[in-house]
């Protein structure tokens, strides 16, 4: 009797769990969720937010899902900037099954965002990463507020942004919320969510549901209008990186190769060059700094770091040898050998420059800049070499005209015409009455070939 009472009290038990557990899903299938939603269709990026009513702790709900083919993270946030911003990230697990690691960071100019452990975050069903998307559905506990800053749960057009994570570091997967993540490939610029029409009862929203309110986004996420300050990566710091770099290559080098050729003004040459190659001095030490301080691979492994070193060495060595060269021909009067180095230094410094400056902008994933980038060189390049070229030719017709064969030929017509009484357009003589000048005597002809087609480090004076 004793064990039956036991039995039916168990039942009784179970069944009031059974039920309590099922209600809150049944009340969920009934009632509509209310949420705003937004979607960017071409970075496959998806962000609903639900604004639980009277809501004490003052919860948020979020659904979130991003590409994660060639992102290793991805990530939104709530802020008008990155700085001081309520981040939330998500990542592969360690064991890569089931839910993604949900990190909540507080967003830093200058460095990776930092985990904070002040707001509580619990991944709730339907969360999965598949080989193409992060998925997570998540409840935030004292989300509306944090140290740094708050989000306006009232407020019609609260601002959020995304970001997505580089492909490089693709086999992240980690529990550590705290894992350090890498820089972000591209970010979106903010965007509004109607927080007011996301209010009422609690749950994970869905989006294109009955009580979404659900708007799509502009995935125009390439330039710098990050709520007026500088967006997170394109930093003060880069920006000066860039602008020192850009210019050395683009503009001071290329000037430098002109103005020596135009003018034949060695000291021209080497003021212009020394200038590019304190730009480049500047440009380096500003990369170096904001790769540390950035923490923008601050071991200094990316290929655009790299080939950036290795340029500024080549650099580096073109200056010293056109310096050296240009002692050793000012001392001893002949082109120094040197010298051939240098001209092969001088042009691959500038080409190595040009590479990195694009393998920079795709870093940064400023694609489109590329090509802008590439056609502002070409016409650089063809401004030089069309001025070259122009005063080239100048000079070959000077040196022919100056040159003893023309200046003999020029003579003997006179003298012909002198002889003959005819004009110099006449078509030779019928008789000779004196020889021309230069008869008899070996002309030291100088033909077109045998003249330089520019002009040799040898016609450049040493005091020039
Ligand atoms: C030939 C030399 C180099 C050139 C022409 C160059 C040019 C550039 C350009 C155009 C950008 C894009 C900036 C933007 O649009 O926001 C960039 C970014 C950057 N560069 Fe360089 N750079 C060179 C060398 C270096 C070196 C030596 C380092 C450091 C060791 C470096 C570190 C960086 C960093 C950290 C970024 C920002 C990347 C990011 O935000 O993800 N660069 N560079
Ligand atoms: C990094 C800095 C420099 C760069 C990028 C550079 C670049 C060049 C280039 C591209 C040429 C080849 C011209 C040609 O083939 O027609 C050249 C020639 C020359 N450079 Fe530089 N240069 C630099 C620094 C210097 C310096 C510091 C001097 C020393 C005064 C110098 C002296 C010369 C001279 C005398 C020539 C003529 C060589 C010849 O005609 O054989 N350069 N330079």
């Amino acid at each position: 009797m004793a064990g039956h009472t036991q039995f039916g009290s168990r039942a009784v038990v179970l069944v009031t769990l059974l039920l309590s557990s099922l209600l809150p899903f049944s009340l969920a299938a009934n009632t509509t969720i209310p949420s705003s939603s937004i979607t960017f269709d071409d970075d496959h990026v998806k962000l609903a937010v639900n604004v639980p009513e009277g809501s004490e702790k003052a919860d948020l709900y979020f659904t979130f899902e991003a590409p994660a083919k060639d992102h290793n993270w991805a990530g939104f946030g709530m802020g008008t900037q990155m700085d001081n911003s309520l981040i939330f990230v998500v990542y592969r697990s360690k064991d890569n099954q089931g839910e993604p690691t949900l990190s909540p960071r507080i967003g830093n100019q200058h460095q990776m965002p930092i985990f904070t452990n002040k707001v509580n975050t619990t991944i709730l069903q339907g969360s999965e990463v598949t080989d193409d998307k992060f998925i997570v559905n998540f409840h935030c506990m004292g989300c509306r507020s944090w140290d740094e800053g708050e989000v306006d749960a009232t407020s019609t057009s609260a601002p959020f942004f995304y970001a997505l994570g580089p492909e490089e570091q693709g086999n992240l997967q980690s529990d550590d919320k705290e894992f350090r993540i890498n820089r972000h490939e591209l970010h979106s610029d903010i965007f509004p969510l109607d927080m007011k029409a996301a209010t009422g009862t609690n749950g994970v929203p869905v989006i294109g549901s009955a009580g979404d309110n659900a708007s799509t986004g502009d995935d125009d996420s390439d330039d710098d209008d990050f709520g007026g300050s500088p967006r997170y990566g394109g930093s003060r710091g880069v920006a000066f990186h860039a602008f020192f770099m850009s210019f050395a290559f683009i503009l001071v080098f290329p000037g430098g190769y002109l103005f020596l050729r135009l003018f034949e003004r060695v000291w021209l040459h080497w003021g212009i060059q020394s200038f590019g190659v304190l730009l480049v001095f500047l440009g380096v030490g500003s990369g170096i700094a904001v790769s540390i301080r950035e923490q923008i691979s601050p071991k200094l492994t990316h290929p655009h770091q790299i080939i950036g070193i290795l340029t500024f060495i080549v650099v580096l060595t073109t200056w010293t040898l056109g310096l050296i060269g240009h002692i050793m021909f000012k001392r001893k009067g002949i082109p120094s050998p040197i010298m051939k180095f240098h001209r092969i230094a001088g042009p691959s410094s500038i080409t190595l420059g040009f590479i990195n400056a694009c393998i920079g902008l795709a870093w940064v994933g400023r694609r489109g800049a590329i090509i802008g980038y590439i056609i502002f060189s070409l016409l650089v390049a063809i401004v030089v070499g069309s001025l070259v070229m122009m005063k080239n030719k100048r000079k070959r017709r000077r040196a022919a005209m100056n040159s003893s064969a023309a200046q003999n030929f020029r003579e003997g017509t006179t003298a012909y015409s002198h002889v003959r009484g005819d004009s110099i357009q006449g078509h030779g003589p019928a008789n000779f009455a004196a020889p021309p000048p230069a008869y008899g005597q070996s002309v030291p002809l100088q033909t077109f070939e045998s003249q330089p087609l520019r002009t040799e480090y040898y016609n450049v004076q040493p005091n020039k």
